[in-house]
């Protein structure tokens, strides 16, 4: 019997139709600490349970939030303070130096504050009083940072004034509060909106990912003063999850422009340079010096590696205050051109951070995905997945690489080494998709659509949002899409590949299996997206496949194309259309 053929996760069946039965939220669901307006209007968006793109509030662009987020980062401080300590104190001291715009404590061994002053001056105010330490049998190597160390003259007098400090969190949630959550959800569109909402971000996260940056480039430019560290990847685009890696690049390129702009009369005047063979030998020369003044004098820097011979070399190392994995590469402007396309195509609707997310999740509980480089799928190129599966939606749900290039304007004109990058920045002048598909259903369809995708000939391209020939033999062919010559997914072996399409097959059926008819189960029973992302389900479901006979996918394919087959006359969804893919 069909249902069989999926082991022990029968017992999940049984929340059939829960997406459609209305249950008690529990709570109202918060996202926690978000103070910034634009944060709250980000997440009323994300977190509403409508389709399309209802939020037609002015959205910035992705080069001004990077603007005002960095000349936040510059006037704001690190502090390292003593667990007992009254909050009015601390702040009444550090207002010594000027007024205080905002600030927040966390807890990473030890508590730790971020407070942001009105004004720049006031952090060198703070500077100009704080000592180097002392310390008796060690020496401290004095570096004038903007990371410090608050102690009490005399602890005994807070003691009895302090009051409980609300720390906020900087970490996802587990995996049992996640369960709850989600089987408390109404439906299984506000399944991936819970989920978004407790894994995305927060204000205060985002926060000290640039104040993190913001820290390593007053190192970096002890070498090169107009430099600047920025961030990239998912901490900008919109899809990261809390507990991500911090990637960011030493930008050296504004360094020497204003000279040449302003140079006038009858010479060119140049800065005398020592000359290197080759780019690559220039960024890890640079980034070796970086290295080592990370490991040697950056406060907080621990465990640096300079993996100076990978394809794009890089510093790696932990921020031990902020908890925050780093990556510190240079001039990587492409990289930060796809933040910015990621970014946008994350804005235009509310439905593509959620699925991201979702998949992401899904990737993560079942072991697509990992920490350490290998074999697998990547978080970014299966974002470029998800963005292609929404371009083939009907209508579209996103639009195209080359459409958001027509848009553009001359000064949205990008050339980056060679490539062009350019589409329009003004995410307002995109017009929204008309396309009304719940989650649910694009949930599901992500699963079948990529569970038949005929890998083996064809190229995934959000350039042209088509499918292409594959230009190559690589097992996974997602075209980069700015240095249209390479595959960001190069690195995926066929077994990982067909571990993904087994268990996107595997999932589509078990979505397909709850619209069925069936009993209500016990409410503690893990339904629609928990019984998609839990580890225990993705366990039982490889020790359910020891004992199968056939190749699941086989098998399973097989069922989805018969229920597709007997389904696709009475099924409709909110357009009153159904888009089957059949492309094995
Ligand atoms: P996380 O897994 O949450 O860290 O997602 P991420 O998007 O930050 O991915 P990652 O840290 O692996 O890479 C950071 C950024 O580098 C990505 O967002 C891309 O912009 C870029 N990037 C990653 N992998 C590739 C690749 O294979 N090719 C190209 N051109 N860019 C890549
Ligand atoms: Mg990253």
């Amino acid at each position: 019997m069909a249902a069989r053929g999926v082991g022990k996760l029968t017992l999940l069946h049984r929340c059939a139709q829960r997406s459609r039965v209305l249950r008690p939220a529990h709570r109202l669901l918060s996202c926690p600490g978000t103070v910034a307006a634009d944060a709250k209007r980000e997440e009323q968006s994300s977190g509403s349970a409508k389709t399309g793109s209802e939020d037609r509030t002015p959205k910035k662009r992705f080069s001004e939030v990077q603007k005002e987020r960095r000349e936040q980062a510059q006037r704001t401080i690190l502090i390292l303070c003593p667990n007992k300590i009254s909050e009015k104190k601390f702040l009444k001291y550090l207002s010594q130096h000027g007024p205080i715009n905002n600030h927040f404590f966390f807890e990473s061994f030890g508590l730790y504050a971020v407070v942001e002053f009105c004004q720049k001056e006031s952090v060198t105010s703070l500077q100009n009083v704080t000592r180097t330490p002392s310390l008796g049998t060690e020496a401290a190597i004095p570096f004038r940072s903007r990371f410090f160390n608050f102690k009490l003259k005399n602890p005994s007098n807070q003691t009895s004034e302090q009051s409980c400090i609300p720390c906020s969190n900087q970490s996802p949630p587990s995996n049992k509060k996640l369960f709850e959550l989600l089987c408390d959800a109404e439906s299984i569109d506000d399944q991936l909106n819970t989920l978004l909402k407790e894994f995305q971000l927060t204000e205060e996260n985002t926060k000290l990912r640039y104040l993190t940056c913001s820290l390593i480039e007053d190192i970096a430019a002890a070498y090169f003063p107009d430099c600047a560290v920025r961030p990239f990847g998912s901490s900008v685009n919109g899809f990261g999850k809390l507990g991500c890696d911090l990637d960011m690049f030493l930008d050296l390129d504004e360094i020497g422009k204003f000279s040449a702009q302003k140079a006038s009369g009858n010479f060119l005047v140049e800065f005398q340079v020592k000359n290197v063979p080759s780019e690559r030998i220039a960024t890890q020369k640079i980034l070796s010096v970086i290295g080592e003044c990370l490991d040697h004098f950056g406060p907080g820097c621990v465990g640096v590696q300079k993996i100076l011979n990978a394809r794009c070399p890089l510093v790696r190392f932990s921020h031990q205050a902020s908890g925050f994995q780093c990556d510190l590469t240079t001039n990587n402007r492409i990289a930060l051109k796809s933040s910015e396309l990621l970014y946008i195509y994350g804005a235009l609707d509310s439905r593509v951070r959620a699925l991201v997310f979702s998949i992401r999740c899904w990737a993560r509980a079942h072991s697509l995905t990992s920490s350490i480089p290998g074999a697998w799928i990547t978080n970014f190129s299966l974002t470029m997945m998800v963005i292609f599966f929404l371009q083939r939606r009907s209508p579209p749900i996103l639009p195209t690489l080359d459409y958001l290039k027509t848009l553009a304007d001359a000064e949205d004109k990008c050339i980056i080494e060679g490539h062009n990058c350019t589409f329009i920045c003004d995410l307002n002048q995109i017009k929204p998709s008309g396309n009304t598909e719940t989650l649910e259903l694009l949930l599901k369809e992500f699963f079948e659509y990529f569970g038949n995708f005929a890998f083996n000939k064809n190229s995934i391209n959000i350039r042209q949002g088509r499918e292409q020939n594959k230009p190559e033999a690589s097992p996974l062919h997602i075209q980069n899409p700015f240095e249209t010559s390479l595959n960001i997914s190069k690195n995926v072996s066929q077994s990982q590949l067909q571990k993904f399409v087994d268990l996107a097959r595997e999932s589509a059926w078990i979505l397909h299996q709850e619209d069925k008819d069936h009993p209500s189960p016990p409410s503690n029973q893990p339904w629609g997206l928990a019984a998609l992302l839990l580890p225990s389900v993705a366990k039982s479901m490889s020790n359910a496949k020891k004992k199968r006979k056939k190749p699941a996918s086989e098998r399973i394919k097989n069922l989805l194309e018969s229920i597709k087959s007997s389904s696709t006359e009475n099924s409709t969804n909110t357009n009153g259309k159904r888009t089957v893919s059949t492309q094995a």
